[in-house]
């Protein structure tokens, strides 16, 4: 399905409501892939589909013209949700590729073949009575990135950034409720890790004169509030809460895990309790970006925390940040959790401020839980 924007602009995107997966982020409310057709002497796609998506993009486009008639196809970002179909479409279109250097490069060796023409930062190239202005965004988000502004649209074409993975029937964000977690989950996976890159394209995205973002994911934004929303989560994605995650078989480090919930919570401070085996691990490490302090907690078993903590640690890599942690254990016969707990969180540079290690975690020592989240969240807020 097609939809108008403007005169010369349409929305030439698929959404994908039944995805549930996408780059390893959960996406309960599925996904998009957007691309936008300029109506001018010299028709333009901006960016192409997912061949998975290749007919009802199809039918998209021919709602809205013949695409024998496409003259160029802009590839702001080589990944194959953008550009999977690019043969298909090339064959049907007979359109040039305008893209990057590095673009042209990795698309070639993706096995895409066309007439291409590169393009440098701040290039400008009419299409009629458009003008596309090219800014590079090396690492938004591989090497070869770039964004597309249109000046006489008051227009940008963002790629990866500023998305979200969502399905949606509205096309701009403000006519939409809150999907704020789902942006957080997506920044956190695709962006934060590469926030140095981001800042700069948001630097960029700044100078222009705007009055609507077009992502390749999700709504598109006409009050520009996710560039605010951007800018936090690169500089202080801080909240005033606590994380507290655990993994548990018999239930102690679960209620280890409320107790200390519970302590944090008299503080103020906002608790969010995880167990690392049921909740998705891109969710847990955006929300340890977003929270000002970490509580980790684990039985032993095979002489060693749980083993999938290997892998929240793998996230947490990614977004390393130094914060105050807390950790926590339950044993049998051997105590072993809280020890590499501690020594793993060390090594990620993370500042341990206590720990509370117990023999069967019998509930009457469990109390003693409430008092430590209590003491955590006040060193939190004493910074
Ligand atoms: Fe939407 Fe990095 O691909």
């Amino acid at each position: 399905m097609s939809e108008q924007i403007s005169k010369r602009l349409h929305w030439i995107g698929v959404n994908n409501p039944e995805g549930r997966d996408f780059h390893g982020i959960s996406t309960p409310r599925g996904g998009s892939y957007n691309s936008y057709l300029l109506s001018d002497e010299y028709p333009t796609l901006i960016d192409g589909t997912h061949q998975r998506f290749l007919d009802g993009y199809l039918e998209s486009l021919k709602e809205v013209m013949n695409p024998q008639g496409i003259k160029y196809i802009v590839i702001n970002h080589a990944e194959p949700d953008h550009s999977g179909a690019l043969n298909e479409l090339v064959s049907l279109t007979g359109a040039t590729i305008v893209c990057t250097e590095k673009c042209r490069e990795l698309l070639e060796a993706m096995g895409i073949s066309a007439e291409f023409r590169t393009v440098g930062n701040n290039e400008e190239m009419s299409i009629g009575s458009l003008t596309l202005r090219f800014i590079m965004d090396p690492m938004v988000h591989w090497p070869e990135t770039m964004m597309t502004s249109v000046p006489e649209e008051k227009v940008l074409f963002s790629g990866d950034l500023y998305g979200t993975e969502i399905a949606h029937e509205a096309l701009f964000a403000d006519e939409m409720e809150d999907f704020s977690e789902l942006s957080r989950d997506y920044f956190a996976l695709v962006m934060r890790p590469l926030h140095m890159s981001v800042k700069q394209a948001i630097k960029r995205t700044r100078e222009l004169e705007l009055e609507l973002l077009c992502p390749s994911h999700g709504p598109c934004h006409r009050d520009l509030r996710i560039i605010d929303y951007y800018e936090r989560m690169c500089t202080s994605p801080e909240e005033d809460k606590v994380l507290i995650m655990y993994a548990s078989i018999w239930g102690s480090s679960k209620r280890m895990a409320e107790q200390l919930a519970a302590g944090v919570r008299a503080e103020g401070m906002e608790a969010c309790v995880r167990d690392i085996c049921k909740t998705n691990m891109v969710s847990l490490m955006a929300e340890a970006l977003t929270s000002k302090g970490l509580m980790l907690g684990s039985l032993t078993m095979l002489g060693m925390y749980h083993p999938l903590y290997e892998t929240v640690f793998a996230f947490l890599k990614l977004n390393n940040q130094h914060k105050k942690a807390f950790v926590f254990g339950t044993y049998g016969w051997s105590s072993a959790a809280c020890r590499g707990l501690t020594q793993k969180l060390s090594e990620l540079r993370y500042e341990i401020v206590g720990e509370r290690d117990l023999r069967f975690g019998r509930p009457e020592e469990e109390k003693q839980l409430v008092e430590d989240g209590r003491q955590f969240a006040i060193k939190l807020k004493e910074g």
